[in-house]
Order: structure tokens, then sequence, then C-alpha cells
């Protein structure tokens, strides 16, 4: 017999989930972790963790440390330690909200400050545009403008998101994974 056994690789990713307060961050990690999805809203203090397991392919598991970090958190000095040793980040804002939208830029260059990878490159960082069932058909219309936006700003990608109705979630991590495991 013949008992050769396929080497598993496993990973263990550090992954940021931030932006404004009640964008939805919260409720993507609990939708893509527990599939599950509450109305209620109540605001993260300070952070919470989530641990998401990938068979990414049938020989190499992947772990996925998600840092669920507050809103209020970008008025605070804490993100520096927060950020620390992060290997991918998602960028939330809220597709009712435009302010949310405006502020994405500061959250990007908060992170591009205070976290690199060891080549010295910026963390892969991959923008979601939550909560677009509460959008009206065809409403994210500008696509080359949220196109260049990505590439000014040092974006991979971005997903219009629905933690609600459970839309884009997982494409949107797979690019993000798939992109860290790239450049490893
Ligand atoms: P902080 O922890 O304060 O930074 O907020 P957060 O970004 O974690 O937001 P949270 O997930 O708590 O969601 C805020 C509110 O938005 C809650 O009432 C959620 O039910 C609601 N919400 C989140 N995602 C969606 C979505 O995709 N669609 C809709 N319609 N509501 C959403
Ligand atoms: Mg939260």
């Amino acid at each position: 017999l013949d008992t050769h056994v396929a080497e598993t690789n496993e990973h263990l990713y550090k992954i940021l989930v931030i932006g404004e307060l009640g964008t939805g961050k919260t409720s993507i990690i609990k939708r893509y972790v527990n599939n599950f999805f509450s109305q209620q809203y109540r605001a993260t203090i300070g952070v919470d963790f989530a641990l998401k397991v990938l068979n990414w392919d049938s020989n190499t598991l992947i772990r996925l440390q998600l840092w669920d970090i507050a809103g209020q958190e970008r008025f605070g000095n804490m993100t520096r330690v927060y950020y620390k040793e992060a290997v991918g980040a998602f960028i939330v804002f809220d597709v009712t909200r435009m302010e949310t939208f405006a502020a994405v830029v500061k959250w990007k260059n908060d992170l591009d400050n205070k976290v690199r990878l060891t080549d010295g490159s910026t963390v892969p960082c991959v923008l979601l545009a939550n909560k677009c069932d509460m959008l009206k058909e065809g409403a994210v219309n500008n696509l080359t403008l949220m196109e260049k936006f990505c590439q000014d700003n040092g974006f991979i990608g971005w997903y219009p998101t629905s933690a609600k109705d459970n839309i884009n979630i997982e494409s949107a991590a797979k690019c993000l994974v798939s992109e860290i495991v790239n450049n490893r």
C-alpha cells in the first residue's frame, strides 16, 4: 500500500476591518463567520475578534483572524497597536451616508502610516461599499469613478456589499486572501 499523505500547509493571517461608526463592520464579520445578521446597532468598544477557517485548496488551510475595530478608534491612539502585524485589511463605508465615504481616505492613510508588510509595501486593502441593499436598482452607478478611486488610493479592489442580504462578502474575502497568498 502506498501510504503517501499530502502535505498540508496552514497559514494564520491577521486581517483588519476598519471604517467609520455604524458602517457595518461588525455585521459583515458576523455574516461572514456566523451567517447571522441583526438590525440592532451596538457600537463596538475598542476591538473585537473573530476567526474564520478556510479550506483554501485541497492542501491549504487558512485561518483568518479578523480584527473588528470600533469606528470611534480613528479619534484615538490605539490603532497603531491594533494594526501591528496585519497582512490585510477591509475598509468599510456606508453607501447611504456619503460622509463615511469621505472618511475612507483618512482610514487608508492611518493604515498605511502605521503598518507595512515586512518588505515595506502597504498592506493589501479592499474597499467595501456596504448596505448596498438600501440603494435602488443601479444606484451604484459610477463604476469608472470607483475604479479610479481605488487606483488613486491604493485599494486592490472594491465591492458593493450587504451584510443584511449576504451580498459579495465571500467574494471580497476571496479577493483579499488571494492577494495575501500571492504576496508570500
Ligand atoms: P461600530 O462598531 O460603531 O464602528 O459600527 P460597525 O461598523 O460595526 O456597524 P454595525 O455592524 O454595528 O452596523 C451598524 C448598523 O447598520 C446596525 O443597525 C446594522 O444592523 C446595520 N447594517 C449593517 N450592515 C448592513 C447592511 O448591509 N444593510 C443594512 N440595511 N443595514 C446594515
Ligand atoms: Mg462594530
